[in-house]
């Protein structure tokens, strides 16, 4: 039987106050509709359809090529927002899974357990359902005394006997197509001037047919967004659930509670990761390495073996056995080969750090390329802009550039270059030989603007 998914993504998400649309507030890095896309994508083998509305563009946007979409042009409630999907899935499908992008914690095991029990159901739909004290807003389920699934009554329009019913609707449906299309013309307009989508339980059951519903033992994956607080706690949850992956992996968190991995995130075996450390983007850390406190790695490669210690690095490559920090900085294309050490105050922007290079306190490497085995000495800077362009530096093999070297760029050191403290270095150094002082002095008066 095949499956199509649709996930309802088109409120603006009013209890957000936010002009963001709802399903857009990032959760570990990735907006919030990301999570129930992946999960529906994984169990219909299909990209799934997607229902926009409030900001449609930014949300299509985000999502690309990952889903087809519907337009919902007013928010007329989930049952309506079904509707739209209609034309785009009528026909090719036996079954239709749905759920809300706000629940970006339902895991696939979740989504395909109800499908799964829908392929072998003779009633219309088999639905998902979680027992919880606190209601949080959410729909209760009516059972008769038989304990068959009779309706699911909406808060808003629950009796107080109803709104003392614990289990609620997790919002996980799977429905056979042939009878939703039809059903969906049924639902009534409700008070509030809606249709709900949870009113084709109701309707089903007066045809005389079953629905079944499945209890999610694992509640916490009920967390639906509906306010930041519960932003907050839908965070902390899939933050919790990742860490646990890493550290069934082989990896120690010293604090978890204070560490911050994002989905897209690899981490090698036995490396320690200490408290305040923030590993984002499509970030790769390998094995045996240490890496904070305080830290942020986004979009980085490191190797194995390496320190990093209250730095910060985004977009570099770091291979292995390199050691930095601590306030290291690396910005996009800094490149640390094997072996190289950068000290306290060092930062490193498109340029490449040869084998074994050893920069160890306050220096600015830009637009540089340096041979193995090279020192850099305290306080070096390539100074690299004009005020119009970047230009290059280029330092050879075991060079060795005294403190305070200001390198003027463009300009080249052949290898075993040596320069005294406090060198201004102005023209190329030929391989091998010391140069010293410093050419500053009035050489010309600047045009005005100049
Ligand atoms: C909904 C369910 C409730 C369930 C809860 C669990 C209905 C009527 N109620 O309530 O039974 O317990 O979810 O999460 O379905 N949306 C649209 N178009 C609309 C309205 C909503 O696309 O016209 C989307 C929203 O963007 C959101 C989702 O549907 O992603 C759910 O809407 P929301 O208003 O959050 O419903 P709840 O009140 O949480
Ligand atoms: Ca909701």
């Amino acid at each position: 039987m095949k499956v199509g998914a649709i996930l309802l993504a088109a409120g603006q998400g009013t209890r957000m106050k936010s002009t963001l649309p709802k399903v857009m507030h990032p959760l570990l890095g990735r907006p919030m509709v990301h999570y129930a896309v992946e999960a529906a994508a994984v169990v219909t083998g299909e990209k799934p359809v997607v229902v926009v509305g409030y900001g449609a563009e930014v949300v299509q946007q985000a999502l690309g090529e990952r889903a087809v979409f519907v337009l919902q042009e007013q928010q007329l409630g989930t049952g309506h927002a079904v509707m739209q999907a209609k034309p785009v899935l009528m026909g090719s499908t036996d079954l239709v899974l749905i759920t809300y992008a706000d629940m970006p914690l339902l895991t696939v095991q979740t989504l395909q357990q109800i499908v799964d029990a829908q392929r072998s159901h003779s009633g219309p739909i088999t639905m998902l359902t979680v027992m919880a004290d606190d209601p949080r807003g959410f729909g209760r389920v009516l059972r008769n005394a038989a304990g068959q699934v009779q309706a699911i009554v909406e808060e808003a329009s629950a009796t107080p006997e109803q709104l003392t019913i614990r289990e609620l609707n997790a919002s996980v449906y799977c429905i056979q197509a042939s009878w939703l299309w039809a059903a969906l013309e049924r639902i009534p307009l409700s008070p509030k001037g809606e249709y709900y989508l949870t009113d084709l339980v109701g309707i089903a059951v007066e045809d005389g047919l079953s629905v079944q519903a499945q209890v999610l033992e694992d509640a916490p994956q009920a967390i639906g967004v509906n306010t930041r607080q519960h932003l907050a706690e839908a965070e902390a949850l899939l933050r919790q659930r990742i860490n646990t992956h890493w550290m069934l992996a082989g990896v120690t968190l010293i604090d978890p509670q204070s560490t911050y991995i994002e989905p897209g995130v690899t981490i090698g075996h036995d490396t320690i990761i200490w408290p305040n450390t923030y590993l984002r983007g499509q970030t790769s850390i390998g094995s045996q390495c240490i890496i904070g406190p305080n830290t942020i790695i986004h979009d980085t490669q490191v190797g194995d073996r390496c320190k990093v210690l209250a730095s910060v690095l985004e977009g570099a490559v770091v291979e292995n056995a390199v050691d930095i920090g601590p306030f290291g900085h690396l910005r996009k294309g800094a490149h640390l080969a094997e072996g190289v050490h950068m000290g306290n105050f060092g930062e490193v922007k498109n340029s490449y750090l040869g084998p074994g290079v050893k920069m160890g306190h306050f220096s600015y490497i830009g637009d540089a390329n340096i041979g193995e085995d090279s020192n850099i000495g305290a306080g070096t800077i390539t100074c690299n802009f004009d005020g119009e362009k970047k230009n290059p530096t280029k330092i050879g093999a075991g060079v060795f550039i005294g403190s305070d070297t200001m390198l003027v760029a463009p300009v080249t050191l052949g290898d075993g270059a040596r320069t005294g403290a406090g060198a201004v270095v102005t023209k190329d150094i030929p391989e091998y030989t010391l140069a010293v002082g410093a050419p500053a002095r009035p050489i010309r008066k600047l045009k005005k603007n100049e």
